[in-house]
């Protein structure tokens, strides 16, 4: 008896283990005349006086060197926008960071790593922001509006193109507060390109509608991450997200969280809620086009915000569950020609732009990512304007998390990431724009805990897994003497009975969740983050 059990339990423990197998901106010392002329952005690390903390031994100043890999067909110009070749437009030498330092001056540590030397590893886990305690979600919001009200201190932004500035000869750049300092970054990179005297090129995009998608956002959220850190001492910062499968509208659209809607002015949000203050910028993409300027960062009114009255057509309702297992499947990451027109992509499944039930491209429909966007119905909707509205940021690490999921499902190399032909600015080798220091695509092709962090609903699999590996090796060892040795089997059945049913415990809940029936059969749902909102 206690043999058979001992058997079937490490036989579901094996089971269980296979299941289980399953900063651009623009650094503020690098913007005076003499840095864009000689085209040097190798700042003074202040722990020693030297560039790049040199005499630390953090980092040296090196030459930028670029991998010139072939490029899509979506961007048929070369040499128009600031953008191309990053960061060459501006600096052909940066400080490259030895070690575990990072940071345009190798002031800090690599994400994961933390201490006075950077030697220190740390795992941050990333909650769901109804598993938090009102303590940790009041901190979150009071974090926000921190960042809203703290100019940057490390980064400020250009409002003219490297032209506009005769060539670095005469900087234009302005401070710019934490929060807007993002909401800037993603605009600067889904902006639309100013070709020749009066051509505007949309259809390009360094974040957007291509392989880059899932790193770059994986990057942007790291890094704000790290920001809010440093501005608020508290090291332990780390972004909520937000599990929206499923959900019948916006449930964290509350005062007590990211704010209600306005009880009588359709489009805004409750005068209750900190967020009715704010003001957004980067939203006016249209006018910046016909006057060929940059956003600068100026306040352009209300955060604008209407969940559901959207146009059901294109989004019918939320993702399902069913939805996103279905993404996750998909074993190819991306698919030629790796823009919104791919077929069984995971990338652009993901993103939003083919059919969460098929893997098929569809114009018409937003789906999965995309559809967050549409279905908030204001600022979110906007591709160059979505940052403004703080919902980003937990629908963006949700997104991350299911990214995450995938890397852990299909375990790919980096060599899966593409290497050539994807649209501008999103081939493995590129830097990705606007960043500085300078991190390659590729290189945030990584799963989340070698990057230090991990979400709380894919963590506690993988913790019991590594709490029970020594438990299971030593019972692989002894096996032959484990059966024969009732005493001691019954000892370790008790224990592993134990450890089994906590385990099932926390496994229970998501495969409900899974088995659940989808919402609608949604057939007919339509789609754009529309393909140029
Ligand atoms: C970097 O740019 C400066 C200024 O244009 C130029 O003098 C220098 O030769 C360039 N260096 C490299 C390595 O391209
Ligand atoms: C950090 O490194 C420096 C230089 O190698 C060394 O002098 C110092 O003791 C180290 N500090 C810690 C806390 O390890
Ligand atoms: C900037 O550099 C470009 C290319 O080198 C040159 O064609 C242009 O005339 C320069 N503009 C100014 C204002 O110096
Ligand atoms: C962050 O967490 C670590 C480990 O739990 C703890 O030792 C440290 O005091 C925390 N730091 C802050 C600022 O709360
Ligand atoms: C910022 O840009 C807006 C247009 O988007 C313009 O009206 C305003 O004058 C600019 N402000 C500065 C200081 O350039
Ligand atoms: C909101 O949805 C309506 C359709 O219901 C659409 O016409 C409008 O453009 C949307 N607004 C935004 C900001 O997405
Ligand atoms: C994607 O599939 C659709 C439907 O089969 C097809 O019409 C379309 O050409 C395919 N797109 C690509 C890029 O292969
Ligand atoms: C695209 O979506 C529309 C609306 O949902 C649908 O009518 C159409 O059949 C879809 N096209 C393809 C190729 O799946």
């Amino acid at each position: 008896m206690e043999r058979k059990i001992v058997l079937e339990a490490v036989g579901f423990l094996l089971v269980l283990f296979n299941i289980q197998s399953c900063y651009g901106q623009f650094p503020r010392p690098c913007t005076t005349v003499d840095a864009l002329l000689s085209k040097e952005c190798c700042p003074v690390w202040p722990g020693d006086g030297s560039t790049c903390g040199e005499l630390s031994g953090r980092g040296t100043c090196q030459d930028v060197t670029l991998i010139n890999s072939a490029v899509g067909p979506q961007f048929p110009y070369v040499g128009v926008d600031d953008r191309e070749n990053w960061p060459t437009v501006f600096y052909n030498r940066t400080c490259q960071c030895l070690g575990n330092f990072m940071g345009y001056n190798c002031a800090d540590c690599k994400f994961g790593f933390r201490g006075p030397n950077c030697t220190e590893s740390r795992r941050m886990i990333r909650k769901e922001i109804f598993r938090m305690n009102s303590a940790e979600k009041s901190k979150f919001i009071a974090y926000l509006n921190v960042a809203k009200h703290t100019i940057s201190p490390d980064y400020v932004i250009p409002t003219g193109t490297y032209d506009q500035m005769n060539n670095g000869s005469s900087p234009m750049f302005v401070d710019i507060n934490v929060y807007d300092l993002f909401v800037w970054i993603h605009y600067y990179a889904s902006r639309d390109a100013f070709v020749g005297e009066n051509t505007i090129w949309s259809n390009i995009d360094f974040a957007h509608e291509a392989p880059a998608f899932a790193p770059w956002h994986r990057y942007y959220l790291l890094h704000w991450e790290h920001q809010i850190q440093k501005i608020t001492g508290d090291e332990n910062f780390t972004i909520p997200f937000w599990d929206w499968r499923d959900a019948q509208g916006c449930d964290i659209c509350t005062d007590e969280l990211l704010g209600g809607s306005h009880p009588t002015i359709s489009g805004l949000l409750s005068p209750a809620s900190f967020f009715s203050t704010w003001q957004i910028t980067c939203s006016r993409a249209e006018e910046y086009n016909s006057q060929r300027a940059l956003c600068n960062g100026t306040g352009e009114g209300p955060l604008l915000r209407n969940p559901g009255r959207h146009d059901r057509s294109r989004t019918p309702r939320l993702p399902t569950t069913a939805e996103v297992e279905f993404c996750l499947s998909l074993t190819d990451y991306d698919t030629a020609p790796m823009d919104r027109s791919a077929n069984f992509s995971f990338r652009n499944t993901l993103e939003g732009f083919a059919n969460a039930q098929t893997g098929i491209a569809n114009r018409s429909q937003s789906n999965l990512h995309n559809s967050l966007h549409v279905f908030l119905n204001g600022s979110m909707s906007s591709v160059q304007g979505s940052a403004n509205d703080p919902i980003f940021l937990l629908h963006h690490a949700f997104v991350d998390s299911i990214f995450e999921q995938w890397l852990r499902r299909h375990r790919p190399t980096v060599a899966v990431y593409p290497e050539a032909n994807a649209p501008i600015g999103h081939n493995r080798e590129y830097y990705m724009v606007p960043f500085i220091p300078l991190n390659t695509n590729g290189e945030f092709f990584e799963q989340s805990r070698d990057l230090g962090y991990d979400y709380d609903y894919l963590a506690e699999p993988g913790s019991i897994e590594d709490f029970l590996m020594p438990y299971l090796e030593q019972a692989r060892q002894i096996w032959q003497w484990l059966v024969g040795a009732a005493v001691v089997g019954g000892f370790i059945t008790a224990v592993l009975a134990t450890i089994i049913g906590l385990a099932c415990r926390k496994k229970r809940k998501p495969l409900t969740e899974e088995t659940q029936p989808l919402l609608m059969e949604a057939e007919d749902y339509h789609s754009t983050y529309q393909s140029n909102l």
